[in-house]
């Protein structure tokens, strides 16, 4: 056994002594005391069908095999490698790189309770640390499976997990680099190729890491078991020697080899040739060699501590090729090229050296001293799992006996941690029903009665023992026992399964055959004592602390091989009972080291020899589950209406208030102080369904709630934002309103005192008023101006303008008659004329002259096809300017005759059909008379003395305003109207006198009256 210390002292040095382990011992100690480790991942349950249980404690069949493989199968396809019996893990080795150890992860698993997080390596570290952080409890972590399996893997996982995740000073920070680095050297020292694993550990491993009281690493101790020495001179075929002597070789410098004595040709050593394997295409020496030296390095092994220990590796191979010849019974060296070499390298003197090669024999034994006593401790124990083979023998009988004390311990303290559990919860302990494996521990390991003694006897006892007398005794002290057989004592059936020099041991995992050939040279392990005592004379430091020269007058004989491997195991099992355990149960998948192949032969095999299913069962013994009342509570309390969302009561009523509600069973639970227990897991899982259910439901009504409230949030956003845009608007128009009523009260006020100051000399009180008083009366001119000329309204001016109102005015007056102007033509300019003189004639006098005012007058009211044309004929070449039809009334009985008037240049015509009645020429006529009614006779007067007529004529017309017009103008008489009122006279022919009298009335009336005179009644047109 030899152990490696890596601890902090004062000066920050690393010391490398002998030493021994001091931890205290103590009974008194739990399985797992946290109810993280304890618990299940409840939330991956739901995907139990695709992946299968995260816990085993969970399978509803646990006592098969069978269901127990599957569910390893189902996780194995899909990466999952690692799944819990209650706190013991189980991984599989993936052959292949998972991303599942990043420095993300390490994250995810730093002080998260176990069942928050999928099983994991780190949880169980971080479970330790945290327990040992807050218990203050000394934490260890046992690592077994078979080669191959990833125990050291894991183990470098959970330092490297410890290396990120702790708290570290700069200082601590070295000493993290040594345990990360204390693995290249012992790998170096320690591991080779075999054929199940290219980098195998050949020896066990305990490694304390020591904490301080923050929680930093702060220094390390490595304690090896059972070192498989004989590899060092010997190889299967197919495997190699330990990677240092190949990494030396192939990475040393050549100065280095030079100093050894080396040549860079592994070929050349007979220890190096036996396996014929000396390149492995996994591993690459060379380069392993810088890492190695690196190492060496920050442990703190000084150049010439590695050079010491180099001497040493180099010594081996030289060794290893002396050749030996005998003569007459002794034996001699042949050359003595290594012996020098050895001297060198030793040294010792070479003399003495070939003298104790070829001569005597004597035993010597390592030593230890002690610890950190202060320092809280977790424990890494990477050390072999139950191994059967085809031929097992010492080396499996030792391995496989550690693996009965380790499961020995396993039970005593699972069990006794329920126990305590079940006690301190108050509830009734069921005793389980168990293997107990002490029987078998106490097959190997009794004094005197036990195969270790029996093997120790036969070593010392004088006279001639063998392996076959070894046998013998073991069959002669234990035949009878239930755990041992031989082939003599063996039934016909097992006897045929058994070599004759072959026991079996009936371990808790299987039965085992060990075959007792080499049990006794390897168990006497013993070393010349002159070899001994020239190793005691060695100049080489590192070789004279292996070999105390104390030791050589000490004239015991040392122990054996076994009995030092059964007190270190003692001592292993006090530093463990003294610690809370973990365990992580390796296995590997197949043979042929490849990722995905699934084993199941291979696997079944290592279920058993692991004891996973006594391991499950022991878990199983009670409750398959249990968890603390807030926990479970908090989970579940939503599948209740009592208890959701909120439980004010006690604990364990909520709790049992829940589960009632559930339907829980009497049988199916207990609840104790603090905890429920569960006892199927079939009664999780319906449950775990029944919240899947529920969370959907609540995820909807949350949704919606969560909906509701963003709406809510983004009206209320809304509302508030347009009631602020309304203030600020609303502030705006009563500003606005309140200027602009400022502004108003103002002009009034500056008015009110312009209007008082009106009549002033213009000041600054009134210049406001007298210029809005101009303003507004331009404005209202513009806006009222004339439509035409006819159109006389005019605004009222301000006394100041009055003048200029005026000319305005007239300008105005002026702009529209020359517009007016500018629009007349001749037509009209001869139609205004003809107005003008009706004007002139009339206006004012005869009543329906202002009827005849918008009636234009026409050229003729008779066109030429309306004038019988022999009348047209009759006036020859003159040119009618006018006709009219008029009634002509008698000059006697006053009868109304339809004529025509016709107009000449010189004459009017008086027309009868075709016949020129009576032609008047202007220059004859005398004068017109009119009524001043709106009648429309007239009389146009002709000398009495003109023969040609017959008297005045008597006419009506419909157009007498016109007709009259035109006669005047035509005839020149304008000034010849008479507008007469009452009565005309007129002549009748012959000096005789006619009287018209007018006389206003309702309707025009035209009759001869009873005086004979003609009498007209007009209706009055206009009032005058
Ligand atoms: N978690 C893992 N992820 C990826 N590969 C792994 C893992 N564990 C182990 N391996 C692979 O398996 C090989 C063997 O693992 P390891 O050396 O840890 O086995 P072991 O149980 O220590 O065997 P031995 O008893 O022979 O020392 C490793 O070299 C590595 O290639
Ligand atoms: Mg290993």
């Amino acid at each position: 056994m030899m152990e490696l210390r890596i601890q902090l002292i004062p000066t920050g040095e690393i010391i490398l002594p002998p030493g021994k382990n001091g931890e205290n011992y103590c009974h008194n100690c739990r399985v797992v005391a946290s109810d993280g480790v304890r618990a299940m991942m409840e939330s991956a349950l739901t995907a139990r069908d695709r992946v299968g249980v995260q816990d085993f404690v969970l399978l509803e069949n646990y006592t098969s095999e069978a269901a127990f493989i599957e569910n390893l199968r189902k996780r194995f396809k899909e990466n999952l490698i690692y799944t819990y019996i209650g706190s013991v893990l189980v991984s599989v080795n993936p052959y292949k790189d998972l991303e599942i150890y990043t420095k993300n992860h390490m994250e995810r698993y730093r002080g998260v309770n176990f069942y928050e997080v999928s099983p994991h390596i780190y949880a169980v570290s971080d479970n330790a640390y945290r327990s040992m952080r807050t218990e203050r409890k000394d934490q260890c972590i046992l690592i077994s499976g078979e080669s191959g399996a990833g125990k050291t893997e894991a183990s470098k996982k959970i330092l490297q997990y410890y290396a990120v995740t702790c708290p570290a000073s700069e200082h601590v920070q070295t000493i993290k680099d040594r345990l990360l680095q204390s693995n290249p050297v012992l790998e170096a020292f320690g591991n080779a190729k075999t054929l199940r694993n290219d980098n195998s550990s050949r020896f066990g491993k305990y490694m304390d890491i020591q904490f301080d009281f923050k929680g930093a690493p702060v220094g390390g101790h490595i304690i090896n078991y059972l070192l498989e020495k004989s590899r060092v001179v010997h190889q299967n075929h197919g495997e190699r020697n330990f990677h240092i002597f190949y990494q030396i070789i192939e990475g040393g410098e050549e100065d280095l080899l030079r100093r050894l004595g080396l040549e860079r040709n592994s070929q050349q050593y007979q220890y190096l040739v036996k396996g014929n394997c000396p390149k492995v295409s996994s591993i690459n020496d060379r380069s392993d060699w810088k890492v190695v030296r690196k190492a060496l390095a920050v442990i703190g092994f000084n150049d010439d501590e590695v050079e010491e220990l180099l001497n040493i590796i180099a010594s081996v191979l030289h060794l290893g090729n002396v050749q030996y010849k005998e003569e007459e019974g002794y034996a001699y060296i042949t050359s003595d090229t290594q012996i020098k070499y050895l001297a060198r390298l030793l040294g010792v003197n070479g003399t003495v050296l070939t003298e104790a090669l070829t001569h005597k024999k004597i035993i010597a034994k390592g030593e230890e001293d002690e610890s950190h006593k202060d320092a809280s401790v977790i424990g890494l124990l990477d050390i072999y799992g139950f191994e059967v083979f085809q031929h097992n023998s010492f080396e499996q009988f030792c391995i496989n006996y550690c693996n009965e004390k380790l499961q020995q311990l396993f039970i005593e303290l699972t069990l006794k941690s329920e126990q305590e559990e079940y006690e301190a919860e108050g509830i009734t302990w069921e005793p389980v029903q168990y293997f107990n494996n002490k029987i078998i521990c106490d097959l190997v390991e009794e004094k005197f009665k036990g195969i270790i003694s029996i093997l120790d006897e036969e070593c010392l006892r004088p006279g001639d023992a063998s392996d076959v007398t070894f046998l013998q005794k073991l069959e002669d002290t234990l035949g009878g026992h239930p755990h041992f057989v031989t082939h003599k004592l063996a039934d016909g059936k097992t006897r045929k399964v058994m070599g004759r020099e072959e026991f079996r041991l009936l371990h808790y995992a299987g039965e085992v055959n060990y075959n007792v050939n080499g049990f006794l040279d390897k168990n006497n392990d013993l070393l010349f004592r002159n070899l001994k005592e020239v190793m005691c004379m060695s100049e080489n430091k590192i070789l004279t602390q292996c070999f105390d020269r104390d030791e050589l007058s000490d004239k015991k004989r040392p122990d054996t091989a076994a009995t030092q491997f059964k007190a270190s195991l003692a001592k292993l099992m006090e530093i463990l009972m003294s610690k809370e355990p973990s365990y992580v149960r390796c296995i590997k998948p197949n043979d042929s080291k490849q990722a995905v192949r699934f084993d199941e032969v291979l696997i079944r095999h290592q279920v058993k020899y692991l004891g996973l299913m006594e391991n499950l069962r022991v878990r199983r013994a009670g409750f398959a589950y249990r968890r603390r009342y807030e926990t479970f509570l908090q989970r579940y309390k939503s599948l209740c209406p009592e208890t959701w969302p909120n439980w004010n009561g006690k604990l364990s009523d909520g709790v049992s208030t829940l589960v009632k509600h559930l339907g829980y069973k009497p049988e199916e639970y207990k609840l104790g102080r603090s905890k429920i227990f569960i006892r199927f897991p079939k009664t999780l899982f319906a449950t775990e369904d029944a919240l899947e259910t529920r969370k959907h439901g609540l995820a909807t009504k949350l949704q919606a709630g969560w909906k509701g409230y963003c709406q809510k949030t983004k009206f209320q956003k809304l509302r508030t934002s347009a009631i602020a845009i309304q203030a600020w608007w609303r502030g705006i128009l009563a500003r606005r309103k309140a200027q602009r009523r400022r502004q108003a009260a103002n002009t009034i006020r500056r008015f009110i005192k312009g209007f008082i100051y009106r009549h002033k000399e213009r000041c600054p009180e009134n210049e406001y008023f007298l210029d809005y008083v101009r303003y507004s009366f331009l404005m209202n001119l513009h806006r009222n101006l004339p439509k035409n000329v006819l159109d006389k309204s005019w605004p009222t001016p301000p006394a100041a303008l009055t003048e200029s109102s005026e000319l305005l005015r007239k300008m105005c007056m002026q702009n529209m008659v020359w517009s007016y102007c500018k629009k007349i033509d001749s037509e009209w300019k001869h139609q205004m004329e003809q107005k003008m003189i009706a004007s002139d004639i009339f206006k004012d006098k005869k009543d329906n002259y202002p009827q005849s005012v918008p009636k234009l007058f026409v050229g003729t009211r008779l066109n030429g096809e309306d004038i019988n044309p022999k009348a047209i004929q009759a006036l020859g070449s003159e040119k009618m300017k006018y006709a009219v039809p008029v009634t002509k009334y008698d000059r006697k009985g006053y009868k109304p005759r339809s004529r025509q008037l016709l107009l000449t240049a010189n004459s009017a015509i008086i027309v009868e059909e075709g016949k020129l009645k009576q032609r008047i020429d202007y220059g004859a006529l005398k004068g017109i008379s009119v009524s001043s009614l709106s009648d429309g006779l007239f009389v146009l007067h002709v000398p009495s003395e003109d023969n040609k007529q017959k008297g005045d004529v008597v006419l009506q017309s419909d157009h007498v305003i016109e007709t009259l017009t035109k006669i005047a103008i035509c005839a020149d008489k304008i000034n010849s109207i008479n507008i007469n009122q009452g009565s005309i006279k007129f002549t009748a022919g012959h000096g005789k006198e006619g009287i018209i009298d007018f006389t206003p009335g309702s309707e025009l009336l035209v009759a001869k009256a009873k005086n004979g005179h003609l009498s007209v009644t007009a209706p009055r047109l206009n009032s005058r």
